[in-house]
């Protein structure tokens, strides 16, 4: 009996997950669904779509699946897992319930509350109800967060220190003209400040292991300038977080969070993903994710030493057992990205050249995220990010190095990454 797992997604994240299961001594094959060039060089990759739970479905019997490992947000707000579930098969990821965490954030601030988890001060507001909002917004002291309720393709959070782009905010978001009915209904909170860092654990439901700590760089731009992006690279773990903040969220925002998710009928099983200020205050949480983050997972998986198959298998199951374990190294994330992003390429369909040269430095893995296959079988350029140049090193600036001496063999015209990443953790 060979064991499958079939991986949905076709980013950076996904392409890290099913790099991690292939090396696990108890898979056979990793599927993906639809996958990238990347993953096509260790995996089977079926141009399924994400958000087609049927088709997911379909292909997961067809293949009498061990285990299928969802990545992206939508298909788990959406419900496969459920879908999965329903038909019988293993699925890693939340239900459409628990994935409500991230579906909708006034919800998740309500869950916080409810869990007596510290987070920013906030209120609630729906469509009509802009008059409330203005004067909701003069109580907060000059920094204001105006975020849509639903999802939105992670831009629907405005911080600014002006009340009237706040106010601009909400208007837009409250009439349907920012977002649709994702910002139909906002929140509003206090503006935080201190270092944002991410912890990363596992639940099976009842229980949570924690992964790893890392540290995401949204701005575009070196120095934290420029326009915001889905993440442009990350380190792990962050070595100014010790195991006393990672022990107290666990103890004060984690637990608590499923035990009250577990109140609500919504039995969390997954990764969770906190997201962190460290405000002069204490830790704070800023937002849940219900998936890992991208690229925050391609800096994970690399130093993890136990099998990614057993644990996401028993967080699945509802029965995480085996201790997770990861190198006492760091390792560094740098996105390669193309001409324009964000918010868009400006062009698609240039060769890529030196990603094997790359692959071939010590401690060095690269995993595509927009990447395509051209008719001649080359890999071009497919999107915004479009690889993270990853390497493991004794420490962040070991790390560092050689992930920038890879990242120096690859190009394509238009080329662009920033050359800071991980400097936060050097000062
Ligand atoms: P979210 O989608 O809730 O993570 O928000 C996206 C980004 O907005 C976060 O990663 C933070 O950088 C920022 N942000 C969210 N909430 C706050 C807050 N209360 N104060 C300051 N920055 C925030
Ligand atoms: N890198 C941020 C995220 O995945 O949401």
């Amino acid at each position: 009996m060979s064991t499958r797992v079939l991986v949905v997604g076709a980013g950076g994240r996904e392409h890290a997950l099913a790099w991690g299961l292939a090396r696990s001594s108890l898979v056979d094959e990793v599927v993906c669904a639809p996958g990238n060039p990347g993953m096509a060089s260790i995996a089977e990759c079926t141009p399924v779509s994400v958000t087609d739970a049927a088709a997911v479905v379909d292909l997961a019997a067809k293949l009498d699946t061990d285990l299928v490992v969802v990545g992206p947000e939508d298909p788990l707000v959406a419900g496969i897992v459920d879908a999965l579930e329903g038909a019988g098969r293993l699925a890693f990821g939340p239900t459409a319930a628990a994935a409500r965490l991230e579906g909708s954030k006034a919800w998740m601030k309500e869950v916080l509350v409810a869990a007596g988890v510290p987070t920013a001060r906030f209120a609630t507001f729906h469509a009509g109800r802009e008059t409330e909002a203005f004067a909701f917004l003069d109580t907060l002291p000059g920094l204001y967060v105006v975020k849509t309720d639903g999802l939105a393709a992670g831009k629907g959070v405005v911080v600014t220190e002006s009340i009237t782009d706040a106010r601009d905010a909400v208007r837009a978001y409250l009439s349907g003209a920012a977002f649709g009915d994702a910002g139909r209904t906002c929140v509003i909170e206090e503006g935080l400040t201190g270092p944002e860092i991410s912890v990363f654990a596992l639940c099976d439901g009842r229980r949570a292991q924690v992964l790893a700590t890392a540290q995401d760089h949204k701005r575009a731009f070196d120095g934290d300038t420029g326009p915001n992006t889905g993440g442009i690279g990350a380190y792990s773990p962050v070595p100014f977080v010790g195991t006393d903040v990672v022990d107290e969220m666990m103890e004060r925002a984690i637990r608590p969070t499923l035990a009250e998710l577990d109140r609500r009928g919504a039995n969390y099983r997954g990764v969770l993903y906190c997201g962190l200020m460290l405000t002069p205050e204490g830790p704070k949480v800023l937002e849940y994710n219900v998936r890992f983050g991208d690229p925050e997972c391609q800096v994970l998986v690399p130093r993890l030493t136990s099998d990614l198959f057993v644990h996401l298998s028993e967080s699945a199951s509802g029965d995480l057992e085996t201790p997770i374990e990861f190198s006492a190294t760091s390792c560094v994330g740098v996105v390669l990205a193309a001409e324009g992003y964000p918010p868009a390429p400006d062009r698609k369909g240039d060769v890529i050249t030196g990603i094997d040269r790359a692959g071939q430095y010590e401690g060095v893995v690269v995993f595509h995220s927009g990447t395509a296959h051209d008719d001649q079988g080359r890999v071009v350029t497919n999107g915004g990010r479009v690889l993270t140049v990853t390497a493991v090193g004794a420490d962040v600036a070991r790390a560092r190095d050689r992930a920038y001496a890879a990242a120096t063999e690859i190009s394509w015209p238009g080329v662009h990454y920033r050359r800071d990443i991980g400097a936060q953790a050097l000062s």
